[in-house]
């Protein structure tokens, strides 16, 4: 989390870190700030807490120029949300903004404040300031000082380094995503995220880890160096992101109803793409391999979908991890097993560490993913491109839907098996049926207006539908702020139905499958003078509206398993309107970032 740009060059950077900064609000938006050098290398710190919004006013006011800038929006890890603790972070003779978690701070912090070294921040970063500063005042020079502070270090962190002695910036990473690119003009620019140079450079540079980037604005060029000051060659350089990836909300007032939308098309294209591949990454052999699948949040969700489909349709074992778990439990992993990664971003610290432990063990790692390039693209052997387009609302939701489909065509295409194959044809009536239910948003928007102010909601599901109990739950949570659970609905008589009184809402997502089960569950709550709220097979309307207090009707016919996605977006709906109602901030909930990139 936390976004960086910086650029150097012939013209001035302000208004193109804005810019940068306004891309990458989505990772963090509890301040933002920038920095610019003046001729006489004086160092000037903007800084604002809030959005980025916040900082375009005050840089209104001040009308910094420089040729040099970096800039920051910040998710808060060390140091409450306020303007002191507002990267960048400098003093006469650096200026620098940080993205991770120092995880040795507060013991480097106690050694420099004991040198009598006054800290001006509550935060992790700026003892990188104050080592950097401390050692170039020995050293002189800034590539053997920035080493010499990074060595010190610990955790997952990138760093961008703006002096007072040149007009160049430094930059240095571990574990965390860091970009460099070069514009045919010479033009020198480097972010946390290639989303923020689109448009902007004729190529993406990737430093690999400890590689010191010089974007040096005299030679019109960026060097890399390793931590010995020796020129360095390790990094990558791929082709430029297209102009037409940088996105606008167009006729929707949130991006998160942009995304919505745009499920039916993304589900259509998929069909097209839909191909057997040449060759599978399983041979069919005595020994299969057990598949690992990891994510976080809405991708640790889709892993459990994914693994529904793995189970039906191969005689593969497969099981779902916490990526945030798995590293510290004593996992046993065998050569021949297959390990899949899913993320929206191919940033998440969790997956990416996961990812790195499998490769340590020397297991095939396969992702999910949606953006091309990312550290998690970068690290796995094989990658299945989502292609939901950028997603920015905060909260999930193409991304999701996209990812469970590419896991329903992997699934079919895994591994050569004799067993039930559903294909194309069920993909083909989601896109349909997608598009339908979006035009019953407005009976989905007054349901959620009756229900939007109870203090708790349960979301149950049963088999396949259980995942999309847990990602209905989250949605609401994310972008409503109101307490929600997802629940196996056989497991509710285990505990949460001692919660059930009239301010609960249950939404109960009763499938033809299961479904007297499913059906039993409800009806328990509503003997409690819980609220249902149903969403179910229409054919069996009048027996569900029985026990309901509100019924969405919906059609499974010929969606086979693909018929949870389905229901999801009407989950998806139902929390957007009753975020709406509460005026919530739909795109950019507190608290949260769309990419974690901390552990
Ligand atoms: C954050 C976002 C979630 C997302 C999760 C995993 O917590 O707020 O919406 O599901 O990260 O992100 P990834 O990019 O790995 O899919």
């Amino acid at each position: 989390m936390c976004g960086i740009v910086g650029t150097t060059g012939m013209i001035n950077g302000v208004d193109i870190v804005l810019e940068g900064l306004t891309r990458l609000e989505y990772r963090g938006y509890d301040s933002a700030g920038l920095s610019v050098r003046n001729p006489d290398g004086s160092l000037q710190v903007h800084r604002r807490e809030g959005k980025i919004e916040h900082l375009k006013n005050l840089i209104e006011q001040k009308k910094p120029v420089s040729s040099v800038v970096i800039g920051h929006t910040r998710w808060a890890t060390h140091g409450v949300v306020n303007e002191q603790n507002a990267h960048p972070h400098g003093n006469d003779l650096f200026s620098i903004v940080h993205n991770g978690i120092i995880e040795n701070a507060y013991e480097i912090k106690q050694e420099l404040m004991n040198e009598g070294i006054v800290f001006q921040s509550d935060t992790d970063s700026e003892v990188f300031l104050q080592l950097l500063t401390l050692y170039f005042k020995q050293t002189q020079n800034i590539v053997k000082s920035i080493a010499k502070s990074f060595e010190r270090v610990k955790g997952n962190s990138a760093f961008v380094i703006m002096s007072k002695m040149d007009e160049h910036l430094y930059a240095i990473k571990h574990g965390a995503p860091l970009v460099c690119g070069e514009s045919a003009q010479g033009q020198l620019y480097v972010s946390s995220d290639p989303y923020a140079l689109t448009g902007l450079t004729q190529n993406l540079i990737f430093p690999e880890n400890s590689v010191i980037a010089h974007l040096n604005s005299d030679e019109q060029k960026i060097s890399f160096y390793e931590l010995n000051s020796k020129l360095s060659k390790r990094y990558k350089v791929e082709d430029k992101l297209d102009h037409q990836d940088v996105v606008s909300k167009g006729e929707f007032e949130h991006f998160m109803l942009k995304e919505i939308h745009e499920q039916p098309l993304l589900v259509q294209q998929f069909c097209h793409r839909w191909t057997e591949p040449e060759k599978r990454v399983i041979e069919q052999s005595s020994d299969l391999p057990h598949l690992f699948i990891f994510g976080c949040g809405t991708a640790w969700h889709a892993g459990l979908s994914i693994k529904n489909f793995i189970e039906k349709k191969t005689e593969l074992r497969c099981s779902v991890e916490l990526a945030s778990e798995f590293r510290y439990r004593q996992p046993k992993l065998r050569k021949n097993d297959i390990a899949i990664f899913i993320s929206q971003s191919g940033e998440t610290a969790d997956t990416l560490a996961s990812a790195q432990l499998c490769r340590e063990e020397g297991i095939q790692t396969l992702s999910i993913v949606n953006v091309k390039g990312s550290t998690l693209y970068r690290t796995c052997d094989q990658n299945y491109l989502i292609q939901a387009g950028p997603e920015i609302g905060v909260a999930s939701t193409k991304a999701f839907t996209m990812q469970v489909l590419t896991g329903y065509w992997l699934s079919e295409n895994l591994i050569q098996n004799k067993s039930l194959k559903s294909g194309i044809k069920p993909v083909e009536v989601l896109a349909q049926r997608i598009q339908e239910l979006l035009g019953r948003s407005q009976e989905i928007q007054k349901i959620a207006e009756e229900v939007y102010s109870k203090k708790s909601f349960i979301f149950t599901g049963r088999g396949d539908y259980f995942p999309i109990a847990l990602e209905g739950a989250l949605k609401l949570k994310e972008i409503a702020y109101v307490h929600a659970e997802g629940y196996a609905a056989g497991e509710l008589k285990h505990g949460p139905i001692a919660l059930i009184d009239s301010e609960v809402v249950n939404i109960a997502i009763i499938a033809p499958e299961l479904m007297d089960k499913t059906l039993s569950n409800a009806v328990e709550v509503k003997s409690r003078k819980g609220v249902i709220f149903t969403v179910g097979d229409e054919k069996q309307a009048v027996q569900m509206k029985e026990f309901s207090d509100y019924f969405l009707g919906l059609n499974f016919e010929g969606l086979a398993e693909l018929a949870p996605l389905y229901v999801n977006v009407a989950l998806q709906i139902f929390s957007y309107y009753v975020a709406k109602i509460k005026g919530t901030d739909i795109d950019k909930p507190r608290n949260l970032a769309k990419s974690v990139t901390v552990e």
